[in-house]
């Protein structure tokens, strides 16, 4: 009995050990000449030129139109608020293969929280809140997705008190896109920053809260306050952390409507912003 046991157990072993001498994987092949340095992967040549003879597809909708990206891209010429060098410098490759030092090519980031289409948490004015901690890591995921309304501003105003009621936004509706002037005048696509640009008035931010259900406010420049009350606009919206702000999306390809929104910011602990993906689906 025990003279069994013992024969399967060496018969097991002599199994698992066979198996060993094979590759983990299909694709991964390993040569004694590679050191430790290279993940054990030997590059296939043949399919490393047909990848580079490939041209990589932008797009700016998904799916024949169903998914729209409202995020803009990241690139050097994306203004950054009361900079006139944009986002110069943003991506570095830290580690190339080119110069044949590496067997990866490796890139660093280096943005402010608040680079492009971003969120603001209540940090972001409030030291009180920065200090306990209410950074884009404890933003609700509940509010950052779900069904949302992209409405046009008139484009001759500022978004004040008048303006918001004027714009009859039903109750109940918790998320909203507002698109202005801003979106016409391609303000997103001009590296230097504009001041003139178009956001809430303290006031509009004052209507929105006392007569609405909104939880999110999205808009197409960098900041949700107008230049001249940008940060009054801001301690509206996030004095009592009721609401996520979601800034510098791209409204241009989209037309005014009900849609379903995603907006996942990055889980920056410490952070009062983080750039954020945002996707409308029709
Ligand atoms: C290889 O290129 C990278 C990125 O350009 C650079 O940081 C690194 O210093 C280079 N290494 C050598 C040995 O030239
Ligand atoms: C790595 O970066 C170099 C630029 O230094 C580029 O020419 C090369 O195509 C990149 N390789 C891969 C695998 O992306
Ligand atoms: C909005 O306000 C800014 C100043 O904050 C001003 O420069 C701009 O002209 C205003 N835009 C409109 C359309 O009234």
């Amino acid at each position: 009995m025990e003279l069994l046991l013992l024969l399967l157990l060496l018969l097991t072993a002599a199994a698992v050990a066979s198996g060993s001498g094979e590759p983990a994987h299909p694709g991964y092949t390993h040569t004694d000449e590679e050191g430790p340095s290279s993940c054990g992967v030997v590059k296939e040549e043949a399919a490393a030129a047909a990848a580079a003879a490939a041209v990589p597809e932008r797009r700016e909708e998904f799916d024949g139109g169903r998914i729209v990206d409202i995020s803009h891209y990241y690139r050097e010429e994306m203004p950054a608020f009361e900079s006139a060098e944009g986002t110069a410098g943003f991506l570095r490759l830290a580690r190339s293969m080119r110069n044949g030092s590496d067997i990866a090519n490796f890139s660093e980031l280096r943005l402010t929280a608040h680079s492009g289409t971003h969120v603001d948490a209540p940090g972001h004015v409030f030291e009180h809140y920065f200090d306990a901690g209410f950074d884009v890591d404890t933003l609700d995921l509940a509010v950052l997705n779900g069904p949302a309304m992209l409405v046009d501003v008139p484009r001759d105003s500022n978004i004040t008190a008048g303006v918001m009621e004027s714009l009859h936004i039903p109750k109940g509706v918790r998320r909203v896109l507002f698109r202005t002037l801003n979106t016409d005048r391609k303000l997103m696509w001009k590296k230097e920053f504009d001041p003139s640009y178009v956001g809430f008035m303290k006031d509009g931010a004052q209507w929105l809260i006392d007569n609405t259900d909104i939880q999110l406010v999205g808009v197409d420049y960098l900041s949700v306050g107008a230049y001249d009350e940008c940060i009054p606009a801001h301690l509206v919206f996030l004095e009592k952390r009721e609401v996520i702000l979601v800034e510098a999306l791209n409204l241009e390809h989209v037309t005014a409507g009900i849609y379903t929104l995603h907006c996942l910011p990055l889980r920056l602990r410490g952070a009062e912003g983080s750039p954020a993906r945002c996707i409308l689906i029709k």
